[in-house]
């Protein structure tokens, strides 16, 4: 079976990544002798959709009796992490227990954040049901809950043991978040693999359609950068950084919606348009390939309205990013498809600039393919 190898300090593990990959849970989480302290970890609308069938995979009672939450970005806080610890607890959960994690990012964090906290530290075992966990937070080792002050504030780095990626269970995702995890994957096209991008730009209606091999395709392509870059930045001292490429503008734009208005996924695709723009803007990036990148976001469908935010507003939230360095926002830059450079300022006029112009160039990009299809006979 496909398996990708990710070092880290901790250990290496593997992500498994095909269609059926599902198949193996059973051997692939539990230990000889002690799968009786394998706890399934996941909420209750992933259970209702997939968690159940995952969970019979796994053998002994855990799948029967499983630990389940509330999954909304609302609850990935330290007070569901306590309410699952005080139930491993009662469950008997002790240092040789190992949790399974079976659901999307949200699923993943919380449940990885327990696992790295409970008992000083569980075994974890990462089973992604949605296209940003299997491309993104299952792999790279970051868990965490938010605190009301902002997003994944508390956190631990905390490398699971094994990754089970098996695309057949994004069946049921719905549409709008597996389109969303289509822009981190075209991140990663832009960023690290230009082939990847060209399988994109060439096969994009196929992943629309969640054609079975397409998919399969991107998905262990995307695990594959993901686990190159994490494997030589775990702690995102340098090069993991290329992997918040769109990420500046669209965590900003989450936060200034109160993340009510975007999927993650949609922030960041606005977030790329905007850095390829500056990126260009500042000839750091030719013309030619800020066309691809921004054509080839709008080819995944309409995005949510950008709103109007006042410009001293967006600035401080930028500046208060994560990111930031005293105040200084710090930018990842395509400089060409496949090629990144990060650590970048932009003067703030630009910024704004780019912002601004988001709903006109996605205009251009939507009707130049327009007439793109027309020419070719499609409408
Ligand atoms: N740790 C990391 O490195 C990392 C990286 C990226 C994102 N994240 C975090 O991940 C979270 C976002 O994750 P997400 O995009 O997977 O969203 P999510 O976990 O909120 O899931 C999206 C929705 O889909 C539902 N769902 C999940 N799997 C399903 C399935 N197979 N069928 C039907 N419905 C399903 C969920 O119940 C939820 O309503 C954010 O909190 C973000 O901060 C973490
Ligand atoms: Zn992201």
């Amino acid at each position: 079976m496909p398996t990708t190898k990710v070092t880290s300090s901790s250990g290496s593990y593997a992500v498994v990544c095909a269609p059926g990959a599902l198949a193996r849970a059973g051997s692939l989480t539990s230990r000889r002798g002690d799968s009786t302290s394998t706890f399934v970890l996941s909420s209750t609308k992933v259970w209702r959709h997939c968690g159940r069938a995952i969970a019979a995979k796994i053998p002994g009672r855990a799948g029967r009796r499983p630990i389940l939450f509330d999954d909304r970005e609302s609850s990935k806080n330290l007070e569901t992490v306590e309410a699952i610890a005080r139930q491993l607890v009662r469950a008997g959960a002790d240092r040789q227990a190992t949790i399974v994690a079976v659901g999307g990012g949200v699923v993943g964090d919380v449940a990885g954040f327990t696992a790295a906290t409970y008992l000083r530290g569980v075994r974890l075992v990462h089973i992604p049901t949605t296209l940003v966990a299997q491309v993104d937070s299952a792999v790279g080792g970051k868990t965490g809950v938010n605190l009301p002050e902002g997003k994944n504030l508390v956190g631990a780095f905390y490398p699971p043991k094994v990754v089970i990626a098996d695309p057949t269970l994004l069946a049921t995702l719905p549409h709008r978040e597996y389109r969303s995890g289509l822009y981190e994957v075209i991140k990663y096209g832009a960023i690290a693999d230009r082939e990847l991008f060209g399988f994109l730009e060439r096969r994009m209606s196929s992943l629309l359609r969640r054609d079975p091999a397409a998919l399969g395709w991107v998905i262990s392509r995307s695990i594959a950068i993901k686990a190159r870059v994490v494997g030589e930045d775990e702690r995102e001292g340098g090069l993991r950084q290329i992997l918040n490429f769109g990420h500046t503008l669209g965590h900003a734009l989450e936060a200034a919606t109160n993340y009510r208005v975007f999927l993650h996924g949609e922030a960041i695709a606005w977030g790329m348009i905007a850095a390829s723009m500056m990126a260009l803007s500042l000839n750091r990036l030719p013309l030619m390939d800020a066309f691809r990148i921004v054509r080839l976001v709008a080819s995944v469908g309409p995005l949510p309205k950008v709103p109007a935010i006042p410009s001293a507003r967006l600035r401080s939230i930028l500046a208060g990013d994560k990111k930031s360095r005293g105040g200084r926002v710090l930018w990842v830059f395509p400089r060409k498809i496949g090629k990144t450079e990060w650590g970048v300022e932009a003067p703030w006029p630009l910024v704004e600039k780019a912002v601004r112009n988001l709903p006109e160039i996605m205009n251009e990009a939507q009707n130049g393919a327009k007439r793109a299809d027309t020419k070719r006979g499609k409408t």
